[in-house]
């Protein structure tokens, strides 16, 4: 059974001019003890879909449809405070930025004592004991002594370490680590994914691991969901995905991982730049970028559909018929025009072809 279900999820901002629809009928599930990657270009959705996992949500956005169930219960529709007791038991969290989950007032050893005895009916010996047991387990040294210090008095990457200790004190099921190591120097980020991965794997806790980085992915990862424009463009194990990827933007996004097994870096930026919230195309939201896009791609929208070993969002593999009702798309799609909306060059010249 899956530890996490997410179920057409949508989450949007009300705002004064009208409503905008950041994250547009996301899915996919995780499995106990799995870990999940996220990935996609910024602003593609990946710290919305975490913070409405963990109910931290800011205002005004909101969960505005689908279904969030952790173990069995629906958590989407719990508010702030019926939340909390989840999030730390249930959930714990890592984010970009170590400080924004350590009180600077309070000693980490404190923290500790206090999220353990929050969740776990354990005497404060006992927590404190568990606590030292676990800031050893992330690596710090001298954790006997470390424990009485301030988060200040940590460097950014022990700091990283203390966080993880800390989200892993009440034993969660659960981990969202939302860039977590993006803020660190880049000679001590492979370390802190390492680490986050064995911990995680030595206590049975799956992760949701959201990240920029394809390599990290590649190397961390049992699943990856790419996601593009508030959906999920594809999902799937994560050899496949970066092996034998089976939609277009995934395709591009794997032109962009660093070769390591040659001295020049293999970088394929990908043309055109995602669309904004307020102006993402009919259809597949990737029409305007993809090279492969043809009239259907400008009207309908691709549902995740099986795609060899992944799955994808895109009608290129529609089992049926990927062209499906063509002639009949590239006629509406004349009317829209006609209309005075507009079409890519490559969709335009697709649907000349089509209805010729
Ligand atoms: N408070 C907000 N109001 C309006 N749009 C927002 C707000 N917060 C995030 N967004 C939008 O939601 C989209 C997804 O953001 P986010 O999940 O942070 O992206 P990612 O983590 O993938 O870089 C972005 O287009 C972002 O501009
Ligand atoms: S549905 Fe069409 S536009 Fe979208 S990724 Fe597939 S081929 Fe490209
Ligand atoms: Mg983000």
């Amino acid at each position: 059974m899956s530890l996490l279900q997410v179920k057409d999820l949508v989450v949007e901002f009300p705002h004064r001019r009208g409503t905008l629809r950041a994250l547009d009928r996301i899915s996919f599930d995780i499995a106990p003890g799995e870990i999940l990657g996220v990935v996609g270009e910024s602003g593609a959705g990946k710290s919305l879909t975490g913070a409405a996992i963990i109910g931290l949500l800011e205002p005004p956005g909101r969960v505005a449809g689908g279904e969030i169930v952790l173990e069995g219960q629906r958590i989407d529709n719990l508010g702030f405070e019926a939340m909390r007791p989840i999030r730390g038991r249930k959930i714990g969290a890592i984010f970009q930025d170590p400080l924004t989950s350590l009180n600077p007032l309070y000693t980490v050893g404190r923290q500790l004592v206090e999220t353990i005895r929050a969740h776990l009916p354990v005497t404060e010996a006992e927590a404190r004991k568990r606590a030292i047991g676990l800031l050893q387990d992330t690596g710090i040294p001298a954790a006997e002594q470390r424990i009485d210090h301030f988060p200040h008095q940590f460097s950014g990457g022990m700091r990283q370490r203390v966080v993880i200790a800390l989200a892993l004190a009440a034993e969660p099921k659960l981990i969202v680590a939302d860039e977590p190591t993006t803020a660190l120097d880049v000679s001590i980020q492979a370390q802190i994914i390492q680490l986050l991965k064995q911990v995680c794997k030595e206590r049975g806790a799956a992760v949701m691991l959201i990240t920029h980085d394809m390599g990290v992915i590649a190397e961390t990862c049992d699943r990856v969901a790419v996601m593009y424009a508030g959906r999920i463009a594809e999902i799937g194990p994560v050899h496949e995905v970066i092996h034998q990827p089976a939609h277009p933007y995934t395709s591009g996004l794997m032109g962009s991982i660093p070769d390591m097994t040659s001295d020049r870096e293999r970088l394929n930026q990908i043309d055109g730049a995602m669309p904004r919230l307020n102006a993402i195309p009919a259809g597949c939201a990737y029409n305007p970028r993809c090279p492969r896009t043809f009239a259907r791609c400008l009207v309908e929208r691709p549902e995740l559909m099986h795609a060899g070993a992944t799955r994808a969002a895109c009608w290129l593999h529609d089992a049926a018929d990927p062209h499906a009702g063509q002639a009949e798309i590239a006629a509406r799609h004349h009317d829209a025009m006609a209309a005075g909306e507009r079409a890519t060059p490559e969709a335009a010249e697709t649907i000349v072809e089509v209805t010729r």
